[in-house]
């Protein structure tokens, strides 16, 4: 039995979709009742919340590995610290653990990079996958303003970044979770070539039929965009230094992780972009 954390997220979905898919036998958490009644069939749902210890420990019994997804806030390390703590009073059990490329270079993957050190620290089997950032955000971030005004925001300059599609990181783990062989590796996910945000709006525009742009905004400016959505200060802090990392190239760094462990070629953005292309498209702007 797996236990996948967070299956209703972006990851945590997929990851649920694939290790179904291959039959692996899935126990998944949910924060709400209403959600996990929603979820797929052929998996047990939990109510799961880290930061209630008394409900970590009936989601870890008879499970012999982890997906742990945490939430992109500035108390993930101290969330997945709870959760780990009850892991190792319930036994040994592998943590496959999402986290971020990056290390200390920027504040999300340092929070990682935390959390990461507790699991060392705690003695348990555990593999690290570390994304670089997903393709997907460009639908759950800016579909928005690219259907309202065929364009997309940011200050991260020209610099490039290797984007991933969810889709191989819920692969890999999924492999991961499937066999051994993987205890104490850490493994860096990206997608198969760099790309700026310009040559994103080349590619989007193509499967958009119509001209998409990206608009390069002072990063004070874009911070005050992000507080504009309801962020909290320290999650548009932590997306604005993100970006001022990928500005930097320091998120450019292609590697042949995904195509080592999956046999295949990671999926190109071209790719993605046709697999998503309802979202960028004037029908979808007709329906929102
Ligand atoms: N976006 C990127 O480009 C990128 C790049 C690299 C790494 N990452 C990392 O990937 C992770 C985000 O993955 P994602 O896109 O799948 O996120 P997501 O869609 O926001 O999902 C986060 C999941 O965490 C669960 N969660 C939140 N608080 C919880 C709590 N207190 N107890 C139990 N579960 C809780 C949520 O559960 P419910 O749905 O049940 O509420 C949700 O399913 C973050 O750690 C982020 O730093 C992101």
């Amino acid at each position: 039995m797996i236990l996948v954390t967070g299956a209703n997220g972006d990851v945590g979905r997929e990851v649920v979709r694939q290790a179904l898919a291959v039959g692996l036998k899935v126990r998944a958490t949910f924060q709400s009742p209403a959600v996990a009644a929603q979820a797929p069939e052929g998996l047990e749902g939990v109510i799961m919340d880290y930061a209630k210890p008394e409900t970590i420990r009936p989601a870890l019994r008879g499970v012999e590995k982890i997906f742990l997804v945490g939430p992109p806030v500035r108390d993930l390390p101290a969330l997945e610290a709870n959760f780990v703590k009850e892991v190792r009073a319930a036994g040994r059990k592998h943590i496959v653990k999402l986290s971020a490329l990056g290390g200390r270079e920027s504040m999300f993957p340092s929070g990682h990079r935390d959390s990461e050190e507790d699991i060392e620290a705690s003695g348990l089997p555990y593999t690290f996958l570390r994304p670089t950032g997903f393709m997907q955000n460009l639908v759950n971030y800016n579909a928005g303003t690219i259907q309202s005004k065929n364009a997309f925001y940011g200050c991260q300059g020209n610099g490039a970044v290797s984007i991933i599609d969810i889709r191989d990181i819920a692969a890999v783990a999924v492999i991961v979770l499937a066999a051994t062989g993987h205890e104490g590796k850490s493994y860096a996910l990206t997608g198969g070539e760099s790309l700026t945000n310009q040559q994103v709006a080349e590619k989007i525009s193509r499967v958009a039929g119509r001209k998409i742009n990206y608009v390069d905004l002072p990063p004070a400016e874009m911070k005050q965009s992000i507080l504009s959505t309801g962020a909290s200060e320290w999650s548009a802090d932590a997306l604005v230094d993100l970006q001022r990392f990928y500005r930097e190239g320091k998120a450019s760094l292609v590697t042949d992780d995904v195509e080592r462990l999956t046999r295949r070629k990671p999926i190109t953005f071209d790719q993605f972009a046709r697999d998503y292309a309802f979202a960028f498209r004037d029908e979808a702007r007709a329906a929102s």
